[in-house]
């Protein structure tokens, strides 16, 4: 069984871009400038925002972050959008979800610049990723793909199943392992709730990206030998004994399911660490090609 190790993968992603900050520099070119917005004070969201802002200043770029109270208005909100969108000094920037209710997600999403948007999940990215046009995909993804692709995983004619088929992940996975090319060229099995017998699937995948946020979810029985695993989950779980009060886990049973695997995942440092190293990744080629069209 090897790891795919996401904490050693995104720190080497890190120094490359580390690297390449440092010519922008010298050339007396600007660095990038990545701008995240966070609505509220959840605790998971917080720590995601935190990490992602401190990555920033670990690479060299340039980071806002603007922090909105739960009670902010949809037009408020908007107004924080347009003004990123407009602002030249940013040249990409996030909007951490979820969202309180009383703001509407997709109007969130479809108010922000395309061409600011890396975490691709504006409609004229996402159409642009499944139809292999150039474009952000977003970082989750976009760090699975990495992993697999550093890690030389074969994908090319194996059974893909993903489990989950949210807008960040499950859904943009199930497009991306199915396009040509590498990683890709697989056949893909997109399941969710209400998919009948999903350990029938998951018994006839040769890879699995699993993306519920139920620990444990996925077990020893209903995988094959050397199946690869890919562990999307991320779930607070409290326990007083640890100094935080909780401990995360993913949805894979680790222990029992590493045993067959041929490839697997750690939770916590297998996928989340990639998901901001490749946010870094894309607030980069947003500066390029901002600094190509002479911005
Ligand atoms: N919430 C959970 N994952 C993500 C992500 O990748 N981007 C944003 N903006 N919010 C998230």
């Amino acid at each position: 069984m090897i790891l795919l190790d996401g904490r050693k993968t995104s720190n080497d992603i890190k120094e490359e871009i580390a690297k390449e900050v440092q010519e922008m520099k010298e050339n007396g070119e600007r660095v990038p400038h990545l701008a995240a917005v966070l609505v509220g004070s959840d605790g998971a969201s917080l720590t995601y925002v935190g990490s992602k802002v401190k990555a920033c200043e670990r690479v060299g770029f340039e980071s806002t972050l603007i922090q909105l109270p739960h009670t902010v208005s949809e037009v408020e909100l908007l107004e924080t959008i347009h003004d990123l969108n407009d602002n030249d000094e940013i040249d990409g920037f996030i909007v951490q979800l979820p969202l309180p209710k009383q703001i509407n997600a997709q109007k969130v999403l479809l108010a922000v610049d395309p061409e600011k948007d890396v975490d691709g999940f504006h409609p004229t990215n996402f159409g642009k990723m499944a139809l292999d046009m150039s474009t952000f995909i977003p970082a989750t993804p976009f760090g699975i793909l990495t992993l697999l692709e550093r890690f030389k995983v074969e994908t090319k004619g194996k059974h893909t199943v993903v489990i989950g088929r949210s807008h960040i992940v499950g859904r943009p996975m199930s497009i991306l392992m199915g396009r040509k090319g590498f990683p890709g060229n697989s056949t893909v099995t997109l399941t969710h709730s209400y998919t009948k017998d999903i350990k029938a699937i998951t018994l006839q995948a040769d890879i699995i990206v699993t993306a519920l946020g139920v620990p444990g979810f996925l077990t020893a029985d209903m995988v094959n030998e050397d199946v690869v695993i890919i562990d999307v989950g991320i779930t607070r779980v409290t326990d007083e004994t640890k100094a935080k009060g909780y401990y995360i886990t993913g949805d894979v049973d680790f222990e029992n399911v590493s045993k067959k695997a041929s490839y697997i995942t750690p939770v916590p440092g297998g996928v989340g660490p990639m998901t901001i190293a490749m946010l870094l990744k894309n607030t980069l080629i947003a500066r390029d090609r901002r600094s190509q069209s002479g911005k």
